[in-house]
């Protein structure tokens, strides 16, 4: 979509972190801009920051892991603002755990949030789009979405999914005006999830790069207005590694352990249990430990 400007888009993950600056962003191109996630006060905060950029702003609360909030959502953005020419696909969580220690719902609710609930988003959305000749759908990916890593790999998993997705569906449509790219930032500083992981102790290597929240939010505009496949947004040049992981597959996880991201895995998970325990405590009990987002 060359021209976004009066476009509507849906940015799921909109009540914190990255989807608040890729909302901004969008909205500093003149898109209108309906916000989704669970958390309804941050969600009405982004909602007013966008307002206030001169765009029409719908703060809709849903929890996309559920068919039924999904569907709700898609309804209401079309009535308080429009159809769907822009589908950013943004909500996301993140565990980091042995594998072992994983629960079944744990798994389940991953793979729903970070990768079933963008394909069925799109489902519902794409029809429209292709009706109207005109639509554009950003997954984020992840780094960690072409090179996957120890203690995170339900999250890797779901990652490689979207950036498969995503191709998959590239081909399919092409021809049409519809677009299909997918952004995978690297560790992103400041805001999101990661910035948590460091918050607690547990800093990446700085070999693998970083990202920040408003380069990725810069990578989502590039990608709808210019249709690019796929935007990694990193410091560091990932392009020759992966060229070179892709090759020689069994280089994988020796050179993981040489550049310290194994004992990064291991350390963010220690951390994540750590925190698990604490508010486990504090809740007066020691079951299960919740899903951390
Ligand atoms: N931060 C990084 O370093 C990094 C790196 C690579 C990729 N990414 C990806 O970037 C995306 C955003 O991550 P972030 O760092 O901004 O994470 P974050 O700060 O934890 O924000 C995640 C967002 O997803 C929403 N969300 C979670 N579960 C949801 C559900 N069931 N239904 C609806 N919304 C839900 C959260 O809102 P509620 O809790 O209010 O629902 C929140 O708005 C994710 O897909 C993540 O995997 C992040």
């Amino acid at each position: 979509m060359k021209e976004i400007k009066g476009a509507t888009a849906l940015v799921t993950g909109a009540s914190r972190g990255i989807g608040v600056h890729i909302a901004k962003a969008l909205a500093q191109r003149g898109v209108n801009v309906a916000l989704a996630a669970r958390s309804e006060t941050e969600l009405e905060a982004t909602r007013d920051a966008v307002a206030a950029l001169g765009v029409r702003a719908a703060a809709i609360p849903a929890d996309v892991a559920i068919a039924a909030e999904r569907n709700a959502l898609i309804e209401r953005v079309e009535s308080e603002i429009g159809p769907v020419d822009i589908l950013v696909n943004n909500a996301g969580i993140e565990s980091s755990m042995a594998y072992t220690n994983f629960s079944e719902q744990a798994v389940e609710q991953m793979i729903a949030v970070n990768f079933t609930a963008a394909l069925l988003l799109t489902r519902a959305v794409l029809p429209g789009m292709l009706a109207r000749r005109r639509g554009h759908v950003v997954n984020i990916a992840s780094g960690l979405g072409k090179m996957a890593l120890p203690y995170l790999s339900v999250y890797s998993a779901t990652k490689f999914g979207l950036v498969g997705a995503t191709q998959a569906l590239r081909a399919e449509y092409r021809g049409t005006s519809v677009g299909f790219s997918v952004v995978c930032p690297g560790f992103v500083r400041n805001d999101g999830l990661y910035a948590r992981h460091e918050a607690e102790g547990a800093a990446a290597p700085r070999i693998a790069g970083r990202a920040t929240p408003e380069r990725v939010a810069k990578a989502v505009i590039r990608a709808i207005e210019h249709d690019r496949p796929e935007i990694i947004v990193n410091s560091q040049p990932m392009r020759p590694l992966l060229l070179m992981l892709t090759a020689f597959p069994s280089l994988h996880a020796p050179l993981l352990r040489t550049v310290g991201l194994t004992r990064w895995g291991e350390r963010a998970a220690a951390a994540s249990a750590d925190a698990h325990q604490g508010e486990a405590m504090l809740q007066g009990s020691a079951s299960q430990p919740s899903i951390k987002v």
